[in-house]
């Protein structure tokens, strides 16, 4: 499984993940992206369904925010 979390440092709040993968990206009040798996903390699996889009999401952040993990950051 993938675990996921942004960097709010990097994102330039592009709008691509929320669009590409609307269940596991949201925006905070400034637009910075977060999942909402976790509140960011990358410790919920992104779900199997979501696998594909999360993929297309991490893929496409233009600034590279997008962290991917196998293993939960404990
Ligand atoms: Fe930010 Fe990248 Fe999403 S710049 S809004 S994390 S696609």
């Amino acid at each position: 499984p993938y675990y996921t979390w942004v960097d709010k440092e990097t994102c330039i709040a592009c709008g691509v993940c929320g669009a590409t993968a609307s269940r596991i990206f949201d925006y905070d009040d400034e637009g910075l992206a977060f999942s909402k798996l976790d509140s960011n903390s990358a410790t919920i699996p992104v779900p199997a369904d979501d696998e594909s889009d999360f993929i297309d999401a991490f893929e496409s952040c233009p600034t590279e925010s997008i962290k991917k993990s196998s293993t939960p950051e404990l």
